[in-house]
């Protein structure tokens, strides 16, 4: 069985109609995979049952040799799957540092967790650069590292990150997909929705089209930046640059 296994879930919220309707994929360990598809289509409600926090009706999860399917979230990120949700918030008065030490707050170890903040510095040292100074004195592009460096105080072995460019300007966003591909070096695996589809796709090694609560395409990246039916649909006009997609 992959790293991690999607088999035939089938989600909703509350009594509503079905959002993701019998979706199967299966991803491998070390690698990155890029999640497009129209606003609506359902790719932040799957990452939310892959972490926990949305009960699939049907299907299952298996992550790492275990099924997680309806586990609650803190085990699931126990287990090493870590999500980046789209909303993700930073305390804004606190320090980096302080940002940091909050993402290690379930860890009992209070040295091990003064540990893990110096390898997140050794992979962001732009975070040990400022590790003084209030989160809000961060660019955009900057507090986007600092919660990733958050998460990764958990020593994830997954991390999934929810349309990390969302409203950064251009240069922004590639300095982002930059500190994804150092994730990716570290050789963690990666699963990234991303509406900027070509930088997404660019920065991953696998790439799923996800349309109608079903994946679509699912093939490298290279062959999906290449397919020209993506091209026309996602990477023409409409969500080659940020500012379409602005509601989920
Ligand atoms: N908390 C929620 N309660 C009810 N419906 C929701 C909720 N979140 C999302 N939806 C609906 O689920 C569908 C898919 O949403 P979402 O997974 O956020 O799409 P995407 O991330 O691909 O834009 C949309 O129709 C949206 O309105
Ligand atoms: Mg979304």
């Amino acid at each position: 069985m992959s790293f991690l296994s999607i088999s035939n879930v089938v989600a909703g919220y509350g009594s509503g109609q079905d959002i993701l309707k019998g979706i199967s994929l299966d991803v491998e360990a070390g690698r990155t995979y890029c999640i497009i598809g129209p606003n609506g289509a359902g790719k932040s409600t799957l990452l939310k049952v892959i972490s926990g926090l949305l009960t699939p009706r049907e299907g299952s999860v298996h992550f790492d040799g275990e099924d997680i399917t309806g586990l609650p979230t803190h085990r699931i990120l126990r287990r090493g799957l870590c999500f980046v949700p789209q909303d993700q918030s930073l305390f804004p008065d606190m320090s980096v540092l302080e940002n940091l030490r909050m993402g290690g707050f379930v860890l009992r170890d209070k040295g091990d967790v003064n540990r893990r903040i110096h390898e997140v510095y050794e992979t962001f040292p732009i975070l040990a650069e400022k590790a003084s100074q209030p989160a809000r004195a961060l660019s955009g592009g900057q507090q986007q590292t600092l919660a990733l460096g958050r998460t990764l105080v958990l020593r994830p072995k997954l991390i999934m990150l929810d349309e990390p460019s969302l409203g950064l300007a251009p240069k922004i966003s590639r300095q982002i997909f930059e500190s994804i591909a150092a994730l990716r070096e570290a050789g963690l695996t990666v699963l990234i929705v991303e509406q900027n589809a070509k930088l997404g796709l660019q920065a991953a090694d696998w790439g799923v089209v996800l349309d109608l609560g079903k994946e679509h395409i699912v093939d490298s990246a290279a062959n999906i930046l290449d397919d020209p039916r993506v091209a026309e649909l996602y990477l023409g006009g409409g969500l080659k640059s940020n500012g379409k997609d602005g509601t989920t």
